[in-house]
C-alpha cells in the first residue's frame, strides 16, 4: 500500500474513491473547494438521503458532472466536542471498509482540517494511515486463491491536506506504516492456530528478527534444559504438562546512549487448555490467542531499528503451552520461583501469571531494568470488568502508570486502570506457601492476579497491562476483523518513542 501526500482540490482526484468526512451539522462544509456548479447536486443528495454527519453515518454517492472521482463516501464523525482520538481511528476504518466494499484499488482521503489543528499534522496523519492499514487487514493464509482475490486491499492513498501542513505529515507517514506493519505482523501471530505458534516458533519469530535488523536486536533462547539449570520452577512447573518444549526467549534492543532500561514482558501461553483444571470446550475454542502479550513483544521488536528509541530495551517471554499431559502440574503442589518465593499452585488454569512470575523475577534480577511493562491475556474477571475493548491497567508508580495513559490515549489502545489493593492481599495468602496462584472467592479475579505478579516485581517501577479483552476481536470491529487485533503494540511503541 502507497500513500502519497496532496494539496487539496478533493473533487479534481482520480480514484476510485473520494472519502470526506463530516461532523453533525456541518455536512456542508465539505464541499468546500468543490466548484459551485457540481456542488449543488451533491448537496442535494445529501438531503435526500438525510445524512448530517451523525457519528456512524456513511453515504455513498456516485460521482457527477465534472469530478473526477469515481464515487465519494461521506463519513459522519459525530459532534465536534466529543471528537478523541478513538472516533478518529474508527470513523476512518469504517470510510476505508466502504471503499473496500465498493472494491476501491485508489482512494482521495481528505483528512479534515481539525484533526491537523487538534493533533497537529504528523500525529493526525500517522493515526489515518494506521486506521487505513488495520481496516484493510484479513487473515486469508488459509483460504482458497478465489477468497484471496476478492479481498483485495486498497493499493493507493491519496491524503488531501493543506499545502502548508505537507511537509510535517511526512514524519507521520513514515511512523503511522512502521507502527501498522508492526501491529499487523502481531496480528497474522494471534491468528495462526496454536499448532503452528509452538514455543519454538515464536523463539525461530525472534531470531528471524534479530536476522533482519542489522545487528540492532540481538536474540537469545534457551531451552528445556537452561530453563531447569536456571531453576525458573514456576515456569518449568506449567511447561511440563506439554510434549511441546518451552522457551526463554530474550531480545535485546541497545541504543548508542541509552536513556534508562525498559524490560517487556509478554504472557506466551501458545496455548491455554487450563491444564489439569481443564477448560469447558466453549473457553478453549480461543485459547490461541493466549500468546498475544508476547506476539506484542515481537510486534514491538519487529520495527524496534527503524523507530530507534531512546532507551535500551529487553523483550522477554517464558513460552510454553498449558496441556494437562501425564506430568503435568497438579493443584497443590508447590513451586518455587526464580526468586525464591514458594507458589501454592491451586488452579493450573492460573498459569500465566506463574510463567510471568519466573520471567518477572528474572528481569528483575538479571537485567536490572529502570521499569518493567507486562503484557498478559490473564483474566477472564479483567473482561467481565472491562468489557472487550479496554485492557485492565495496574502498577506500582504513578509516573509510569501516567504515561502509558498518555500513550494509550494517543493510539486509541484503551486503557483503564484498576487498583493493586493491598487490602486483598490476604486473599493470596497460602497456608503452607509464601502465595496460592488463586484467591479461592469469586470476585477480584483481575485485582488478585496483579497482587499476585506484584510479588515478583523486585520493587521495580511496573506496570502490567491485563489485555485478555482487547487482544482478540469475537467479532468484526472497525479497525479489525474477528481475531488477534494486535492490541498493545502502537501504545508500547509510542511510549517507547517518547522516552
Ligand atoms: N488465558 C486465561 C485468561 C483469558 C480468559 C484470556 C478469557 C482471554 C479470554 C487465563 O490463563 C485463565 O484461564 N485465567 C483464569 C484464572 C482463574 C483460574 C483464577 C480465568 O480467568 O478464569
Ligand atoms: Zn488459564
Ligand atoms: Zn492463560
Amino acid at each position: 500500500m502507497k500513500f502519497y501526500l496532496r494539496p487539496t482540490k478533493a473533487y479534481k482526484q482520480e480514484v476510485d474513491t473520494l472519502n470526506l468526512f463530516a461532523f453533525e451539522n456541518e455536512e456542508q462544509i465539505v464541499f468546500r473547494d468543490f466548484p459551485a456548479e457540481i456542488i449543488t447536486d451533491f448537496k442535494e443528495a445529501i438531503k435526500k438521503e438525510n445524512f448530517n454527519g451523525k457519528k456512524g453515518d456513511n453515504l455513498v454517492i456516485s460521482g457527477r458532472g465534472p469530478v473526477s472521482f469515481y464515487k465519494l463516501i461521506l463519513t459522519g464523525l459525530g459532534k465536534k466536542q466529543e471528537f478523541d482520538l478513538v472516533t478518529l481511528y474508527d470513523q476512518i476504518a469504517k470510510s476505508i471498509r466502504l471503499s473496500l466494499s465498493n472494491k476501491a484499488v485508489k482512494v482521495a482521503l481528505s483528512v479534515p482540517a481539525f484533526f491537523l489543528d487538534k493533533y497537529g499534522s504528523a500525529v493526525a496523519v500517522q493515526a489515518t494511515v494506521e486506521a487505513v492499514k488495520l481496516a484493510g487487514y484479513k487473515f486469508l493464509k488459509y483460504k482458497g486463491d478465489e477468497e484471496k482475490a476478492k479481498h483485495r486491499d486498497v493499493e493507493e492513498v491519496i491524503l488531501l491536506l493543506p499545502a502548508a501542513k505537507i511537509a510535517a505529515a511526512e514524519e507521520g507517514i513514515e511512523a503511522g506504516l512502521l507502527f501498522a506493519d508492526a501491529a499487523l505482523y502481531t496480528r497474522d501471530l494471534v491468528n495462526e492456530p496454536a499448532q503452528v505458534t509452538t514455543p519454538e516458533f515464536l523463539a525461530e519469530e525472534a531470531r528471524k528478527i534479530a536476522k533482519n535488523s542489522q545487528g540492532a536486536v540481538k536474540t537469545t533462547v534457551l531451552e528445556e534444559e537452561e530453563i531447569k539449570n536456571r531453576k525458573m520452577e514456576a515456569f518449568m512447573g506449567v511447561a511440563r504438562g506439554s510434549h511441546q518444549p518451552p522457551r526463554f526467549i530474550l531480545m535485546h534492543y541497545k541504543p548508542l546512549r541509552p536513556r534508562k532500561k525498559i524490560a517487556l514482558l509478554g504472557k506466551g501461553i501458545t496455548f491455554d487448555t487450563g491444564g489439569l483444571s481443564l477448560k469447558g470446550p466453549e473457553h478453549m475454542e480461543t485459547m490461541k490467542l493466549d500468546m498475544a502479550g508476547a506476539a506484542a513483544v515481537l510486534g514491538v521488536f519487529s520495527v524496534i531499528a527503524k523507530i530507534k528509541p531512546q532507551a535500551e530495551i529487553v523483550g522477554i517471554i517464558a513460552a510454553c503451552e498449558n496441556m494437562p499431559g501425564g506430568r503435568a502440574l497438579k493443584p497443590g503442589d508447590i513451586l518455587k520461583a526464580y526468586n525464591g518465593k514458594t507458589i501454592e499452585v491451586l488452579n493450573t488454569d492460573a498459569e500465566g501469571r506463574l510463567t510471568l512470575a519466573d520471567a518477572m523475577s528474572y528481569a528483575a534480577l538479571r537485567e536490572k531494568p529502570d521499569e518493567m511493562i507486562d503484557l498478559a491475556t490473564l483474566t477472564g474477571a479483567c473482561v467481565v470488568a472491562l468489557g472487550e475493548d479496554i485492557a485492565g491497567l495496574f502498577g506500582n508508580n504513578d509516573r509510569l502508570l501516567l504515561n502509558l495513559e498518555k500513550s494509550a490515549a494517543a493510539t486509541a489502545d484503551r486503557v483503564w486502570r484498576l487498583p493493586l489493593e493491598k487490602s486483598y492481599q490476604h486473599l493470596i495468602k497460602s497456608h503452607i506457601a509464601d502465595v496460592k496462584n488463586i484467591s479461592g472467592g469469586r470476585y477480584g479475579g483481575a485485582i488478585t492476579a496483579a497482587l499476585f505478579l506484584n510479588e515478583f516485581t523486585g520493587e521495580i517501577p511496573w506496570v502490567h497491562l491485563d489485555i485478555a479483552g482487547p487482544a482478540f476481536a469475537e467479532k468484526d470491529t472497525p479497525l479489525a476483523p474477528a481475531g488477534g487485533t494486535g492490541y498493545g503494540v502502537r501504545l508500547l511503541l509510542n511510549y517507547l518513542k517518547s522516552v
